[in-house]
């Protein structure tokens, strides 16, 4: 099978090429936004024809959640436009596309796990575009297609919450995390496996949306302290609210993902999210 992962450079395109290798029967052509820019249809058609692919996964993104308040244009081209174009191509040549989303469609005022049918309200132009994008999949409705959102993504690769605070660790003794917002980190690398694992079984009629995201859940403070100490730095982290820490976006307070649809139907185990933790930082 021919897969073709767009935004290759990115935090999950990444590890999805790192872990190709391990998957034999897929033959990955990995492209960055200047080897395929999916902003154009015409050459993104051109190369799924050209090269015979026979599934996408979109790791493509603008994500840059505070930028996106003053560069929305920008924002919703990558998340809306450049993705409705993907899903016309994979319904035009019958190809399986795998998109990926985001908690933050949602408002954060839920206090029990968000499910895939709950009501979206998206707090920041980043929620925004990227809900724009899933509402233009969901029109054009590709055949076995996915949307998968997931949260708080790290990895070794990138810019991540789990490298600013290794890096703060090293140049500060304390430092001041928010503690009432509430997701569940997600380590892209176990995204990855998912995906890879999950690319020959998918077989719908209709656009799935799923929510993956590793088990467990925490605050930010919660996560910076495992980081700390996991790494066995000394830096003291100290709570505080998000009045205290003004941020160009919005974030919703609640986010974490009720994962049992995707869980149930690949029969998945999905890592908790301190074990994942332990496994990027202690292997990277
Ligand atoms: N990061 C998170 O915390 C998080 C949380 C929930 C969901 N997600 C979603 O998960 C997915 C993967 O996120 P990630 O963290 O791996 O993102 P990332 O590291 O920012 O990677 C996205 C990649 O897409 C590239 N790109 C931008 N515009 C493009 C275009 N027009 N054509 C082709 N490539 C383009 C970017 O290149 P440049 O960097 O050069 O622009 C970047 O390499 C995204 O859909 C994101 O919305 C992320």
């Amino acid at each position: 099978m021919n897969i073709l992962i767009t935004g290759s450079k990115g935090q999950l395109g990444l590890e999805l090429e790192n872990l190709g290798h391990q998957f034999p029967d897929l033959n990955l052509f990995c492209t960055d936004k200047f080897s395929l820019n999916i902003l154009n249809l015409e050459e993104a058609e051109q190369y799924v024809l050209k090269n015979k692919i026979d599934v996408v996964v979109n790791c493509a993104a603008y994500t840059d959640v505070n930028k996106a308040e003053e560069e929305f244009k920008m924002a919703d081209e990558v998340n809306h436009l450049a993705v409705r174009n993907l899903g016309l191509i994979a319904k035009r040549h019958n190809i399986k596309l795998i998109h990926i989303s985001t908690d933050y469609v949602f408002d954060g005022n839920s206090s029990i796990p968000y499910k895939e049918t709950d009501a979206t309200n998206p707090q920041n132009a980043y929620g925004v575009s990227k809900l724009n994008g899933e509402k233009a999949l969901l029109e054009i409705n590709p055949k076995n297609s996915m949307i998968i959102r997931t949260s708080w993504l790290y990895s070794e690769f990138g810019n991540n919450f789990v490298k600013s605070m290794l890096k703060l660790s090293k140049e500060k003794e304390s430092i001041t995390v928010v503690s009432d917002q509430i997701g569940s980190p997600t380590y892209a690398k176990d995204l990855a496996l998912t995906i890879l694992q999950i690319i020959p079984e998918i077989n719908s009629d209709d656009l799935q949306i799923y929510h993956y995201a590793n088990k467990g859940q925490c605050s930010w403070f919660d996560f910076a302290s495992a980081i700390m100490k996991i790494s066995q730095q000394n830096c003291e982290v100290l709570p505080i609210p998000s009045s205290a820490f003004k941020t160009k976006a919005k974030r919703p307070k609640y986010s974490l993902l009720n994962t049992d649809k995707i869980q149930h139907t690949f029969n998945l185990e999905i890592p908790n999210w301190e074990d994942a933790l332990r496994e990027c930082i202690l292997k990277g």
